[in-house]
């Protein structure tokens, strides 16, 4: 097919390369001429694993283009995917300014049937108001189907999720557009759960709700865990192997951040109030997420009692490990805290550190080197689950380290490997060991 993708961000990039790889013919579309010029050359100006392999192959197979003008792009696409940013507004819900700029672009230089479909998060409605605009002004002959294809692609691991996603989620009040739909992902062999519009809609924002949820429950666990001497490591698994609950999203730390999830509740939340509903349990979660943020920097005022003129070694800052996204990373509110009780800040991650110097307070010091982060510090704090964190000596903390303490808000180290090794330990919802 003859496919056209709008937005070259992950989802977008992603979804693009992988629809090559599997045959169609794609054009991304992206406004910043830099990046397009960048892609045209088979390099990613983001990292996923994966993905400038894939890039290269189809680049050089002929069947993945990229431009920065709609009109080249659009021209004679079967299939339309917008794949643009729906941030946070100021009120908490989706902001649609971009995402409705690129359906006038769209409505400009349609000039045949075609199916637009939506993998941007969206609230529920928004894609009958794509329809809408699109339609305005088309001529009468023209019929313009439109989708919502929701995304579950977690960043860092998106060409992976592509090719191995547990269902894909079709959404349409046309039944000759869910056709096309099936079509055009019949070689990825993943099953499709097909439904309508506004249905398609609710599965994205109640998936990321639901796995927020399930963080946030493990992190309250965690906290009652530590009241009365439990391991939510083993709780954590022992709920898992029941295939009701299941055992993915069940690690304590402290909280989620990043792009999608933040956004998204609140996104949900907002739209709730807006409907006269009161989503309950949503707004707990919100509310845990945000108190487990303060978790290890009370833990650290409590252990020290003042943080003046204390050397604080931070480790990982990014939001999750193999990204270096920034966005509402739960470092931030850390960082902050133990900043403003005094302390001096050496920050240590292996990528984000030029997005983190956007964000956080200026009087951190960065380094790429770890040793130099521990070096003479009065403790160390994790704060990401990186693998050259996970993976660093237990000895060599004792070694840099001023104090051999640790805080550990991602439960990254073996319990038995800091007892043998003589470290202060803190990690959430396991013993503390002394
Ligand atoms: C999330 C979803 O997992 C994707 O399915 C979805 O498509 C995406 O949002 C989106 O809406 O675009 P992502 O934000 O990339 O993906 O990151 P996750 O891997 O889901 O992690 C989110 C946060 O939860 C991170 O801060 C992570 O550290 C935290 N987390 C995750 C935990 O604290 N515990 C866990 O068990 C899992």
């Amino acid at each position: 097919m003859n496919i056209a993708v709008i937005g070259t961000g992950y989802v977008g990039l992603v979804t693009g390369v992988c629809l090559a790889h599997i045959g169609h013919d794609v054009t991304c579309i992206d406004i910043n001429e830099e990046k397009i010029k960048q892609l045209r050359t088979g390099h990613s100006p983001i990292y996923e694993q994966g993905l400038e392999e894939l890039l290269q192959t189809t680049i050089h197979k002929n069947n993945l283009h990229f431009t920065s003008s709609f009109q080249n792009g659009l021209t004679n696409k079967e299939v339309i995917f917008i794949a643009v940013g729906t941030p946070q507004s100021d009120d908490g819900s989706a902001d649609l300014s971009t995402l409705y700029t690129v359906c006038e672009e769209v409505r400009k230089y349609i000039h045949r049937n075609t199916v637009i479909v939506t993998k941007s998060t969206v609230p529920m409605g928004t894609n009958g108001q794509i329809k809408t605009i699109i339609e305005q002004k088309t001529a009468e002959n023209i019929s313009i189907q439109v989708v919502s294809n929701p995304e579950f692609l977690r960043q860092g691991s998106a060409v992976y999720d592509t090719f191995n996603a547990d269902r894909i989620v079709i959404g349409s009040d046309d039944k000759e557009a869910i056709k096309t739909m099936e079509e055009l992902y019949k070689p990825y062999k993943i099953p499709i759960v097909k439904t309508d519009l506004r249905s398609a809609e609710m599965i994205k924002y109640a998936a990321n709700a639901f796995l927020a949820m399930k963080i946030s429950f493990i992190n309250e666990i965690a906290n009652l865990c530590e009241q009365v001497d439990a391991n939510v490591d083993d709780v954590a698994q022992g709920i898992g192997m029941d295939n009701r609950i299941g055992e993915h999203f069940l690690k304590a730390g402290i909280g989620y951040g990043g792009s999608c999830f933040p956004k998204d509740m609140n996104a949900i939340i907002t739209l709730g109030k807006r409907s006269g509903y009161t989503l309950s349990i949503l707004e707990a979660v919100k509310y845990v997420n945000e108190k487990q943020n303060d978790w290890i920097a009370d833990k650290i005022l409590k252990r020290f009692g003042d943080l003046k003129g204390k050397k604080i070694a931070i480790l990982g800052l990014a939001f999750k490990a193999g990204t270096d996204d920034m966005r509402n990373a739960s470092s931030i509110p850390v960082v902050q805290k133990i900043i403003s009780a005094g302390a001096n800040i050496t920050a240590f991650d292996p990528v984000a550190i030029s997005n983190a110097k956007h964000i956080l307070p200026k009087e951190v010091n960065y380094t790429e080197l770890l040793e130099e982060a521990l070096d003479h510090a009065d403790c160390a704090v994790i704060l990401t689950d990186w693998k050259e964190i996970k993976d660093y000596p237990i000895h060599l903390f004792k070694q840099y380290l001023a104090h051999p303490i640790i805080f550990d808000g991602r439960n990254c180290l073996s319990l038995q490997a800091v007892k043998e090794c003589g470290i202060e330990y803190y990690s959430v919802g396991r013993p503390t060991i002394k």
